[in-house]
């Protein structure tokens, strides 16, 4: 019974053979906790427990010291970080599965207590006006710098060597964050990035600096290993708002992203009811499947039943699921025995140590011998 789900059917993405689409969505855990932001033997364990996933997107990883917005999330630009990552690739690898890493650059939602009081770097001068998780805890974000042109270039130069280092660390491919309200995504809205130059005022100016971060990536490794998130309906989370230009923005995007051979587009439908908003789209599968060419997975409060329906409906090619995977680590199992599912505690989503990270035990044991 459970061979005839969409969701458990494999699937091709690139070249790498997936055993399923049930993939895991990137989710920051805030275990990095140590002087360096480097996973450690939990972050292996994690990450091995959901290796049955037909991929593993990771937390959120920053690409530079600039990059970080909250407290113990995991680096990928110095030796030591890449060495340590090795473990979490091996892990996953052991088990059969597949894993990508998720390049973060915050921008404005970080805060100057993590850059020994230096403003956080942003397309333009503009305070999200939201919070920021700080050592001391939650803090007013301020108003960013705004990012000279040498800034934007070093920024572009920080994504790629992240995506160098996941090569070495043995990721399958990586994932460039340009969704949720941190960097790239702040440069695509008109609402923060009021910029005179090539990276401001036109639609393709805004969306220039994904299409730089791409093309620098490529140059060390291949275009199937690289993965794009957008969540084009983003209104009032993280500083976001829409406005009459938002939709167009994200046309335009998704249509050159077209030219590319990536490994997949990773939308989200709406994290909020945008049904009422003059200028949102509130189909974000039904609008982007037509026009994107290639694998589509798609992500937000998807549940076995409508991970399902959407594949059978030709409106996605796989489902990312956040916390059910937090909870489940044995998800796609859970989905193809139509097991009940465990719920996920929020109060240990981003608290240090093993507790609600990596204690939620899967359906059975396996039976030995
Ligand atoms: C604890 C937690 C951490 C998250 N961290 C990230 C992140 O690092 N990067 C990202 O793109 N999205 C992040 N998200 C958003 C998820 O990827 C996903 O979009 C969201 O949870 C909705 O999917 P779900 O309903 O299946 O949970 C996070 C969500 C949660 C709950």
């Amino acid at each position: 019974m459970s061979k005839t789900q969409a969701l458990l059917q494999p699937i091709e993405v690139g070249d790498l053979a997936l055993k399923n689409r049930v993939w895991m969505a990137p989710m920051t855990r805030s275990r990095a906790n140590n002087a360096e932001n480097k996973v450690f033997d939990i972050h292996a364990n994690y990450y091995r427990q959901r290796a049955s996933a037909g991929l593993i997107i990771s937390e959120g990883s920053q690409i530079s010291p600039r990059a970080v917005g909250y407290i113990n999330t995991p680096g990928i630009y110095s030796e030591a970080q890449t060495e340590a990552w090795k473990q979490v690739t091996q892990a996953v690898h052991e088990e059969g599965g597949r894993i990508f890493i998720q390049l973060w650059h915050v921008g404005r939602m970080s805060h100057p207590d993590f850059h020994g009081g230096k403003l956080p770097l942003s397309a333009s001068a503009t305070n999200p006006n939201s919070k920021s998780f700080t050592p001391e805890g939650f803090k007013e974000t301020v108003t960013a710098k705004e990012m000279s042109l040498e800034e934007i270039k070093e920024t572009i130069q920080d994504f790629k060597n992240g995506a160098k280092n996941a090569m070495e660390a043995g990721f399958d491919g990586v994932e460039i964050h340009s969704s949720n309200g941190y960097l790239l995504h702040q440069f695509f809205n008109s609402t923060s990035n009021h910029r005179t130059d090539a990276y401001g005022g036109t639609i393709e100016n805004r969306a220039r600096i994904l299409f730089e971060v791409i093309d620098a990536i490529k140059e060390v490794m291949p275009e199937n290993r690289i993965g794009v998130r957008l969540n084009p309906s983003l209104h009032g989370v993280f500083g976001m708002t829409m406005n009459e230009e938002t939709i167009p923005t994200f046309d335009y995007i998704v249509n050159k992203l077209n030219g590319y051979n990536l490994a997949y587009l990773h939308l989200s439908e709406p994290f909020t009811d945008v049904s009422k908003l003059e200028f949102a789209e509130p189909n974000i599968a039904k609008r982007y499947r037509p026009i994107y060419k290639g694998t589509l997975v798609i992500n937000s409060a998807f549940d076995q039943e409508k991970g399902n329906q959407i594949i059978e409906e030709g409106l996605a090619d796989a489902v990312a699921f956040g916390k059910p995977f937090i909870s489940n680590p044995d998800l796609p199992e859970r989905f193809a025995s139509h097991a009940p599912l465990a719920d996920w505690d929020q109060d240990t989503f981003y608290t240090p140590g093993e507790k609600g990270y990596t204690d939620y035990p899967k359906l059975e044991q396996e039976k030995v011998g």
